[in-house]
C-alpha cells in the first residue's frame, strides 16, 4: 500500500484517548489529539505529562525525552485538523451511534487512502466500516488501560477488512513495542466477550450476599494471581464502561447468560461510575 504513518490522530482525550496518544508520541509519531473540550484536552495533556514525570523520576527516560514528546502532540477541538493525518484512532464514548456519527464524518474529511481505526471495545467494525466510503480500511485497534503499561493491541477484522489494512497496523503496533493479537469482528470481541462476564457474575455475587466485593477480589488475587480483583477492575474500567459492553454482548448474542446484573445498572443509575467518579465498589 505504501502509505508512511508519521503523523497520528487520535478523536476522544480521555482515558483510553490520552494513553494511546502518549505511547504513540513516545514511540517518536506527531500526533494531533482532538476532543471537543479544550478542558478535556489539558486534562489529558496533565495526565500524559504526569506519566512521563513518573518514567522521567525512574530514570526510564530522560527530561529532553519528557519535552520531546510533549512537543510531538499538538491537541485541537476542530475535526477538520485531522484531515492532515496519515492515519486515525478513534477512542470516543462507547455507543454505537457516536462512533458511527464521527467515524462517518472522518471518511468525508480524511484522504481516500488513510485508515480509520477504531479503539472500540466491544462494538462491531463491520458495522463502523459499513457507515463509510472505505471498509475496507476500518479496523478495530483496541488497547487496554493503563495504555503505557499493558503490552496487548486486540487487532479486529471487519468482515470486509483488507489483508493490507491488517497488516499495516499490526505492524504499527509492534513498532510502539506493542504485541498485537488477531481476532475476527465478534461482539467483544475477544477479551470484553470473556473478561465481562466475569466481572458481572462477580457483581451478581456481591447483590446475592455470597461475598463482599473485599472477599470476592481477594479469592481473584490470591487465588487466581490477577493483579487486580474483577470488582477492584470493574471500578477501574468505568462501570458505565462495564454496562455499555455487557448491554452490546446480550443484544449482539441474544443469550441470556450475558443480561447485565441488576446491581451494576443501579450503581450507574446512580452515577456511581467507579475509580472515575469516587464511588463504585470501593470509595476513592
Ligand atoms: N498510567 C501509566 N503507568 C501506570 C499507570 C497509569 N495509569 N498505572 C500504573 N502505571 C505503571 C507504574 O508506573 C508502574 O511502572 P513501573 O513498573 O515502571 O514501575 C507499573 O505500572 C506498576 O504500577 P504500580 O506498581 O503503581 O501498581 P501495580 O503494580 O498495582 O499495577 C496496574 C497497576 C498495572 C494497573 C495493575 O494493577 C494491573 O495490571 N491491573 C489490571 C489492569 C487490567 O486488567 N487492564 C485491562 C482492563 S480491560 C480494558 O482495558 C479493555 C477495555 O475495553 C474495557
Amino acid at each position: 500500500m505504501g502509505i508512511e504513518l508519521k503523523h497520528i490522530g487520535v478523536i476522544g482525550a480521555g482515558t483510553m484517548g490520552n494513553g494511546i496518544a502518549q505511547v504513540f508520541a513516545q514511540s517518536g509519531y506527531a500526533i494531533t489529539l482532538c476532543d471537543v473540550e479544550r478542558s478535556t484536552l489539558e486534562r489529558a495533556l496533565g495526565r500524559i505529562r504526569k506519566n512521563l514525570d513518573r518514567e522521567v523520576a525512574k530514570g526510564k527516560i530522560t527530561g529532553a525525552e519528557q519535552s520531546a514528546t510533549l512537543e510531538r502532540i499538538v491537541t485541537v477541538t476542530e475535526r477538520e485538523a485531522l484531515a492532515a493525518c496519515d492515519l486515525v484512532v478513534e477512542a470516543a464514548w462507547e455507543k454505537l451511534e457516536t462512533k458511527a456519527e464521527l467515524l462517518s464524518h472522518l471518511d468525508r474529511i480524511c484522504r481516500a487512502e488513510i485508515i480509520l481505526a477504531s479503539n472500540t471495545s466491544s462494538i462491531s467494525i463491520t458495522k463502523l466500516g459499513a457507515v463509510t466510503s472505505r471498509p475496507e480500511k476500518v479496523i478495530g485497534m483496541h488497547f487496554f488501560n493503563p495504555v503505557p503499561v499493558m503490552k496487548l493491541v486486540e487487532v479486529v477484522r471487519g468482515l470486509r477488512t483488507a489483508d493490507e489494512t491488517f497488516t499495516l497496523i499490526r505492524d504499527l503496533a509492534l513498532s510502539l513495542g506493542k504485541t498485537p493479537v488477531e481476532v475476527h469482528d465478534a461482539p467483544g470481541f475477544v477479551s470484553n466477550r470473556v473478561l465481562m462476564p466475569l466481572l458481572n457474575e462477580a457483581m451478581f455475587v456481591v447483590m446475592e450476599g455470597v461475598a463482599s466485593a473485599e472477599s470476592v477480589d481477594q479469592v481473584f488475587r490470591l487465588g487466581m494471581n490477577h493483579p487486580m480483583g474483577p470488582l477492584e477492575l470493574a471500578d477501574f474500567i468505568g462501570l458505565d464502561v462495564c454496562l455499555d459492553i455487557m448491554r452490546v454482548l446480550q443484544k449482539g448474542l441474544g443469550d441470556p447468560r450475558y443480561r447485565p446484573c441488576p446491581l451494576l445498572v443501579k450503581m450507574v443509575d446512580a452515577g456511581w461510575l467507579g475509580r472515575k467518579s469516587g464511588q463504585g465498589f470501593y470509595n476513592y
